[in-house]
């Protein structure tokens, strides 16, 4: 069964054709992240309106570079939500209009399924049922995953999206947007020891997350240090707060893989991509022996693949979207699909 996946929930558009949900055979991501990093931020008219531009181009391209004729393909899935309203819209609407236009099947997904789903397009999949930490610039939760179309959240963030700190530290250091791998980089060459900034556990046995504490105190540590030797003491400070945020997701991670009894746990999300995470994760699966499942890196940020596969799993569970579905904004979390 062929799938063609549209993403379009933040700032990148993206399409892609997957082969029975494993095959990738094509894929492409068209980034608006230069017209972002101007604000800091994503914008989110500019980011709609991106999306209008780049869409038909986009999938145009992804069935090109598939090499597939479009009445081979089976059917069109397309991020549903949460997102930003008006670049779902533009995706989601597109999609619509495709499948209707070309009498091709439809379905929405949700796009923390799409994540969750990544980590079937590697080589080695993950057996049920599975721990996954997916932490992303929205999201960082930490599921249950029975099987393909049924998953619990276990744990949450109850403020800041780990990939959501990453960004506002790198921003207040004068750094780029997106602020995920600059920190990153920056922390290779840094002290990880010379500054050493808290870890929200909150109550005992807690599964939630919490980075607002953090970021503040790397804003009040760097209030403190005078302007001019802010430069010298940045790689030190990028380490400090990634071996923070990195101590706490593996940590709670850990007693999830405990208290469930879980033996394979995967990443997903755009933190995902984080070396200092997945080197922390790699340690921990040789000591405690479990198998560990790693997107690839083009995997772990926003693509069409991660919604093609998802759509495979809801399409042959004959799950199919309506012409009158709309999309949302903010996660959906008591909906059938374990949301
Ligand atoms: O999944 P994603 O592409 O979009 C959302 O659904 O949010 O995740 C983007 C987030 C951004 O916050 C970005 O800074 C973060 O992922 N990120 C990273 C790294 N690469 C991207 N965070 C930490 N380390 C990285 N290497
Ligand atoms: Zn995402």
């Amino acid at each position: 069964m062929l799938v063609l996946g549209i993403e379009s929930s933040c700032d990148e558009t993206a399409a892609s054709v997957v082969l029975n949900g494993r095959e990738v055979l094509s894929s492409v991501v068209s980034s608006q992240i230069e017209e972002h990093a101007l604000f800091g931020g994503v914008v989110p008219e500019i980011a709609s309106r991106k999306h209008l531009e780049a869409v038909s181009d986009v999938v145009a391209d992804a069935l090109k570079e598939a090499s597939v004729d479009l009445k081979d393909i089976y059917g069109v899935a397309a991020t549903q939500g949460p997102g930003l309203i008006g670049s779902l819209l533009v995706g989601f609407c597109f999609a619509k209009g495709f499948a209707c236009a070309s009498n091709l099947k439809f379905t929405g997904v949700d796009h923390l399924h799409g994540h969750l789903m990544s980590v079937f397009l590697g080589q080695e999949v993950p057996g049920f049922p599975y721990i996954a930490l997916l932490a992303s610039g929205g999201h960082t939760s930490l599921y249950l995953v029975k099987d393909y179309l049924n998953y619990e959240i276990i744990g949450r963030t109850r403020d800041d999206a780990a990939g959501e700190a990453y960004d506002k530290v790198s921003k207040m250091l004068g750094l780029g947007y997106p602020g995920g791998k600059i920190i990153d980089d920056l922390s290779k060459k840094g002290d990880k020891k010379k500054y050493v900034f808290p870890r929200a556990w909150l109550e005992k046995d807690s599964p939630d997350f919490s980075f607002s504490g953090l970021k503040s105190s790397v804003r009040r540590l760097i209030d403190a240090i005078p302007p001019e030797n802010i430069e010298n003491e940045i790689s030190d400070i990028a380490a400090g707060f990634q071996d923070s945020v990195v101590d706490v997701l593996v940590k709670k991670s850990m007693n999830a893989m405990k208290k469930y009894g879980c033996n394979h746990f995967a990443l997903c999300g755009g933190v995902a991509a984080n070396s200092g995470l997945r080197s922390a994760l790699k340690e921990k699966s040789e000591k405690f022996g479990f198998s560990l499942y790693l997107p690839s890196l083009s995997l772990c940020g926003d693509n069409g693949s991660m919604i093609a596969c998802a759509g495979y799993y809801k399409f042959l569970n004959g799950d199919l979207g309506s012409f009158n579905d709309e999309v949302y904004a903010r996660a959906l979390f008591k909906q059938k699909n374990g949301f």
